[in-house]
């Protein structure tokens, strides 16, 4: 492999995907740290785990099961990935990434991304969701961005806007199925750290100063790769933990993953209710 993922290594992947299954989804969706036993609803599902497709980046990390879940939710065909990878973990943001290209590549068009995260605004708690409005690429400001390095120009330009990421129509469809549901739904800004350490309290000063509403590591590669290929873009964030603003509790994965069992049941609802209305 290259310093960077090219067209023929990302369509060896599709090619591989494409032996497995027989239906053409054209949403993805891809579950954040304890959010994956919503995979479990998928009916008729094809699995295929990571380690069994080319290039595919393996997750490393406890609450991420590494594989594809392939198969019907609400009656549509869709693409779920159970787990992903992050940068932290040592891949390049292209590889990090390459599941979206491949997706892409699939003919998916609407990716729906969830993600644990911290709550900087302190009337977040745990196990409520959050829809991302936008977001902080503060790694890709300095300087790892996914798109750096040849442009796939058969994806996208190699100046692609940023302005409107996170669809309103989208949005607003998912206010109206938690609504539905009775689910309690923020909205606000996400922002994704490199991790995997977690963050100071001054750190989370900052984050709270620039205007972060829940931070993470992870989201904004892939969506970044997703608009410049123009899919349409959903983000929800399951609140997992308070941000120690004044270093006085202290973050664990454990806490992570146990708020991920509060999130489970309000996120299948949650886009069970927006996969009806699509
Ligand atoms: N910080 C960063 N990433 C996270 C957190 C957090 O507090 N919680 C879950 N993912």
């Amino acid at each position: 492999m290259g310093q960077f993922i090219t067209l023929a290594e990302i369509d060896a992947t599709v090619q591989a995907v494409r032996e497995r299954i027989a239906s053409h989804p054209k949403i993805g969706i891809i579950l954040g740290s304890g959010l994956g036993p919503l995979a479990d609803t998928v009916q008729n599902p094809t699995i295929i785990p990571y380690d069994e497709l080319p290039n595919w980046p393996i997750s490393t990390v406890i609450g991420h099961s590494g594989r594809l879940v392939v198969g019907e939710l609400e009656g549509q065909d869709v693409f779920v990935m159970q787990g992903r990878t992050h940068y932290y973990e040592g891949y390049g943001m292209d590889r990090v990434t390459l599941p979206i290209r491949v997706m892409q590549r699939l003919g998916i068009e609407v990716l729906i991304v969830t993600n644990a995260a911290g709550a900087v605004r302190p009337d977040f708690e745990p196990g409520d969701l959050m829809l991302l409005t936008d977001h902080i690429n503060l790694l890709g400001m300095a300087g790892a961005n996914p798109l750096r390095g040849p442009n796939l120009e058969e994806f996208g330009p190699r100046f692609p806007d940023m302005s409107r990421v996170y669809d309103a129509e989208l949005i607003a469809l998912a206010h109206k199925s938690a609504q539905a549901a009775g689910i309690k739904l923020h909205q606000g800004i996400y922002i994704c750290l490199a991790g995997p350490s977690f963050e100071t309290p001054a750190d989370l000063r900052f984050l709270q100063a620039i205007g972060v509403d829940a931070v993470g590591m992870s989201t904004v590669p892939e969506v970044t790769v997703a608009r410049h290929g123009g899919m349409r873009v959903l983000g929800v964030s399951g609140i997992s933990n308070k941000a120690n603003l004044d270093g006085s509790t202290i973050t664990t994965h454990e806490e992570v993953l146990a708020a991920g069992q509060v999130m489970v049941p309000k996120l299948v609802n949650l886009l069970h209710g927006v996969l009806q209305a699509l």
